[in-house]
């Protein structure tokens, strides 16, 4: 039994661009509960968008001020609360992110992103502590093996980014039929890549607006020592996105696209450059969508589905740690810088930067994993 101690030091976001640390009681573990060993933790682009520069979500993306951050951990179990079902001391696990009432029709469902209840809906890293910090509570309900196969830092990133976009995916199904578009090559766009090239998109185009973030798009690859690239082509965003993409798909545009910036000018491309009767997924949070919108001319015409998708459920989180380990693909691979837990404000900031692919705050043996 590891020595557990009463107090810690947790990292939480005053929402002034800054990063705070608190001391934190590691409170007696209730029925259900298990405490975690954070391991490795990674910045999602809404814990930017909506707390670190300002507390701008309101209801289930409305921060408490004070609550430690990191809405995507994974940890080793340590201790347990009574009653246990499954979980033990040991296991290694990838926290669902957000902890659900578990009786109402969402819950019912796995996906606790929507649950009704407003007393039990609690998001890790939102309302109730999260992943930025050494220890973690969590629900057992909420816990996801994570296969041995993977790292801690793969698994951080499947409890929101990774998580997220194989349900997008899975909406619009991607198959080796298809060339995708994907907007915006943040962590959650590179995420869709590499999620629609492991599913055998036979093209991948990508548009981003930062020249880091195309820097690093162009030079990433499915697997260590593969030769197969993330992207066939990266376009820089601009006016002319969608004539170019129509260029490069026999002058039909893609049969399946992936919007990942929630910016309106990349969700008109998205819908414009996806060919007729292509699929949409809207996955960029926040903002509206372009006033060129047309919806006769973009959409009913052509016969194209648009669909939104939030985060996913727990059963979808399952079969996709088992995919990645038969893909032989590792989340990971899209880290391109890790941090110590002390070092959490030039994680955020440069995060907050984009000068980067997807960031982590590591714990242990997670410290000094390959770099990018
Ligand atoms: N739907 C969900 O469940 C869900 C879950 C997680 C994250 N998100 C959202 O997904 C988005 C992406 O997350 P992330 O972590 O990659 O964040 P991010 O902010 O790092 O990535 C967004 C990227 O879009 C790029 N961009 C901006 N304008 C563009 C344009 N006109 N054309 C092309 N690219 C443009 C930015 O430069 C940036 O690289 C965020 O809005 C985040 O809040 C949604
Ligand atoms: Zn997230
Ligand atoms: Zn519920």
């Amino acid at each position: 039994m590891k020595t557990i101690p009463k107090t810690m030091t947790g990292a939480c976001l005053p929402g002034n661009g800054t990063v705070a640390f608190k001391t934190y009681k590691i409170p007696p573990l209730k029925h259900g509960e298990v405490l975690l060993k954070i391991k490795a933790s990674t910045i999602c682009g809404s814990d930017i968008r909506c707390i670190y520069h300002e507390h701008l979500g309101k209801g289930p993306e409305g921060y408490q001020p004070g609550t430690i951050a990191g809405h995507e951990p994974c940890g080793q179990v340590i201790a347990t609360g009574k009653g246990m079902r499954r979980f033990k001391e040991g296991d290694r696990v990838i926290v669902y992110h957000i902890s659900g009432c578990g009786l109402c029709n969402d819950c019912r469902r796995g996906y606790m992103i929507s649950c009704t209840s407003e007393t039990f809906r609690r998001a890790y890293g939102w309302q109730r502590n999260g992943g930025m910090a050494p220890y973690m509570v969590a629900e057992e309900k909420d816990l996801v093996a994570l296969p041995d196969a993977l790292t801690y830092a793969d698994g951080a990133q499947v409890a929101c980014g990774f998580g997220t976009v194989y349900e997008g995916i899975q909406k619009i199904g991607v198959s080796g039929n298809d060339a995708v578009l994907i907007t915006g090559l943040g962590p959650v766009g590179l995420a869709a890549a590499m999620i629609c090239r492991a599913m055998g998109a036979s093209c991948v185009i990508g548009v981003e607006a930062l020249p880091e973030r195309i820097r690093i798009a162009k030079r990433l690859i499915l697997r260590k020592r593969s030769r197969v690239k993330l992207f066939d082509h990266v376009l820089k965003a601009n006016a002319d996105n969608v004539d170019a993409i129509k260029a490069l798909t026999d002058g039909q545009g893609c049969e399946k696209a992936v919007e990942c910036s929630a910016h309106p000018d990349a969700r008109l491309t998205a819908v414009q450059a996806a060919r007729k009767w292509g699929k949409i997924v809207l996955i960029g949070e926040g903002g509206l969508m372009s006033p060129e919108f047309a919806p006769s001319r973009d959409i009913i015409h052509d016969q194209k589905m648009i669909v939104g998708s939030w985060v996913t459920n727990l059963c979808q989180m399952e079969d996709l740690v088992e995919r990645l380990v038969r893909w032989d693909i590792h989340p990971a691979d899209l880290i391109t810088h890790r941090f110590a837990l002390e070092q959490a404000p030039e994680a955020y900031a440069l995060m907050s930067s984009g000068k980067c692919g997807k960031v982590a705050v590591c714990f242990d043996e997670e410290r000094n994993g390959q770099m990018f």
